[in-house]
């Protein structure tokens, strides 16, 4: 067996590592089975019998193994480890996990795909999600970024249509180039995240050897009641590696779960990945002056001018041992904050706080955050909410089930109130719907294109913006190359004529 993976020999690690006495299979309520392999019969080639159970009982369950899969990033793969604290930040936040050097926090992680289902490869041309969930001594604190330090659109109300976009046709049930870059086209905020995506970095060699940001701009709290806005980064110690576009288009028919197995059986070989933790700090007046709009999540803040400052290491060092448990079944909530650590008035942020725990109701069930790998393991959770579907830890017992109350129910913290921060407004803010479609949507990318990407990965840009935007209606292509012929003249030039080549070799 030596020659095989860890994750190809996970059975027979099993058995090596559960060498005993056979147990006895059981019911789902415990009762032990005589016999397993026979359904109960009117004589040997007789009709079934109803009363039996044991049949039954092992049908009814498999006719509902499945729950809905995530409405995106449906194919991932999850893992655990650690957050240590390398470098003291208490100057910008009093969260407890930042409270001293060398302290840990555990962690969960699960990486994905946004629009491929659970099924698809991991090898697609797509932004991966880095989702962590920290299990704090006050609570959960999930970050969930993706490995871009920026997204397509800033208004979360295009959300659903950007995600219809690149998802399937309602007829054809096809993947639709037309979907895709009509939309892409028709709001050119999206050209920033678009040239990330199709840049050497769209197609990451697996988990280990990405990025992750937490993306959006989040407030952080001290002790002293001083609040700043921040970013969070996570730079991968195993260095960038990405899939060279053949490979992964080969990898993507032979081997659609690379990135999960890769994940896997680093982990199961010792070979823990790890990522080095940054923030970006920007006091409350430097945003005011910033000359972009720092809660615009289409674009970053410059490292030149917010310069990364060193937060920590993140360890993952052990895999699930259920996937369906700690990986399917894992929620994460970009509204989980704990005290210190807040949301910022980002658009698409604000939107998000309400869409994942509605998700979560329908995918997992109003009690979802019992489960053990969603539930704040290392506090108690204490407060009013009691009963609803598959209740399975003691429902808060015989403690009042009403607030306020005379008998000693849980009570505010005053130090959570302490830090939570205020957020002022000007005295002449209106609310309004402000239309945000035409807010600098190329200075970035032009930065990039410029200055990040050197000749030749100028070059993969273009040729695998052609050889996808090759496949959509004529007029969409024409659209889209103006867009791109805005953020450089000779991006727009290079587009044009790699995609009559490419028009040429298709036909
Ligand atoms: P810097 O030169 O300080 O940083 C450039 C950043 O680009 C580095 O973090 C680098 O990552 C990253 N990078 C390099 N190639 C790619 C790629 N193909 N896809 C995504 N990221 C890449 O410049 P600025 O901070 O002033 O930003 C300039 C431009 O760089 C931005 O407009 C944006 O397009 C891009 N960028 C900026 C980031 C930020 O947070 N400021 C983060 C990522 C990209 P590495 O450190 O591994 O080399
Ligand atoms: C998953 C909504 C923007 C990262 C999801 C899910 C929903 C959702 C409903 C499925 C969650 C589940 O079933 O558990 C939204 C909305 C957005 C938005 C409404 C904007 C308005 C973003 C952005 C990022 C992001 C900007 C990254 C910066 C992720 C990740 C996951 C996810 C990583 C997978 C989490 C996991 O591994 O379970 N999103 N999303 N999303 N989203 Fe978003």
């Amino acid at each position: 067996m030596a020659q095989r993976n860890p994750a190809e020999n996970q059975l027979n690690n099993y058995k090596a590592e559960n060498a005993g006495p056979t147990p006895t299979v059981t019911t789902g309520y415990g009762s032990p089975i005589g016999t397993k392999d026979a359904i109960k019969t009117a004589g040997p080639r007789g009709p079934s019998l109803l009363e039996d159970n044991n049949y039954l009982d092992e049908m009814s369950h498999f006719d509902r193994e499945r729950i809905p899969e995530r409405v995106v990033h449906a194919k991932g793969g999850g893992a655990f480890g650690y957050l240590e604290i390398t470098h003291d930040i208490t100057q910008y936040s009093a969260a407890k996990i930042f409270q001293k050097i060398g302290k840990r926090t555990p962690m969960a992680i699960r990486f994905s795909v946004v629009a491929g289902e659970s099924g698809s490869a991991d090898t697609a041309r797509d932004p991966r999600g880095f989702a962590m969930k920290f299990y704090t001594e006050d609570g959960i604190w999930d970050l969930v970024g993706n490995n871009t330090p920026i997204f397509f659109v800033r208004d979360p109300t295009l959300f659903m249509y950007f995600i219809h976009s690149q998802k399937r046709n309602p007829q054809t049930h096809l993947k639709d180039f037309d979907m895709f870059w009509d939309f892409i086209s028709l709001r050119p905020e999206t050209t920033h995240q678009v040239c990330i995506l199709f840049s050497d970095r769209g197609i990451p060699d697996g988990f280990r050897f990405m990025h992750g940001y937490g993306s959006h701009t989040f407030t952080l709290v001290t002790d002293k009641e001083e609040a700043v806005y921040c970013k969070f980064h996570f730079k991968t110690d195993q260095g960038i590696k990405n899939l060279d576009v053949n490979v992964a288009a080969e990898l993507q028919g032979s081997d659609p779960d690379y990135s999960i197995r890769d994940l896997f059986n680093a982990i199961a070989k010792k070979d823990f990945p790890s990522w080095s933790m940054y923030i970006q700090v920007m006091t409350f007046d430097e945003a005011k002056k910033y000359r972009y709009n720092p809660f615009d999540v289409t674009k970053v803040w410059s490292q030149k001018e917010y310069p990364l400052i060193p937060v920590g290491k993140l360890v993952l060092n052990r895999n699930p041992t259920n996937y369906f448990a700690e990986v399917e079944q894992i929620a994460f909530n970009p509204a989980h904050f704990v005290p210190g650590i807040e949301a910022s008035p980002d658009k698409m942020l604000q939107g998000r706080l309400f869409s994942y725990s509605d998700t979560h109701r329908h995918r997992l069930g109003a009690n979802y955050l019992q489960l053990p790998v969603n539930c704040p393991y290392r506090v108690s959770t204490k407060n009013y909410q009691r009963d609803g579907p598959m209740v399975f830890n003691d429902n808060q017992g015989n403690a009042p089930n009403y607030y306020p109350n005379s008998f000693n129910g849980p009570e505010e913290s005053p130090r959570a109130k302490r830090l939570e921060h205020v957020t002022r407004l000007d005295n002449n803010t209106k609310t309004d719907r402000y239309s945000s479609g035409n807010e600098d949507n190329f200075s970035q990318v032009t930065d990039f294109w410029l200055n990040v990407l050197d000749e030749g990965a100028r070059g993969r840009l273009v040729n695998n913006i052609a050889g996808h935007l090759v496949n959509a209606s004529p007029f969409i292509q024409e659209r889209a190359v103006h867009n791109f012929a805005r953020v450089h003249y000779d991006f727009g030039r290079r587009l044009t004529e790699q995609l009559r080549k490419a028009k040429a070799a298709k036909k």
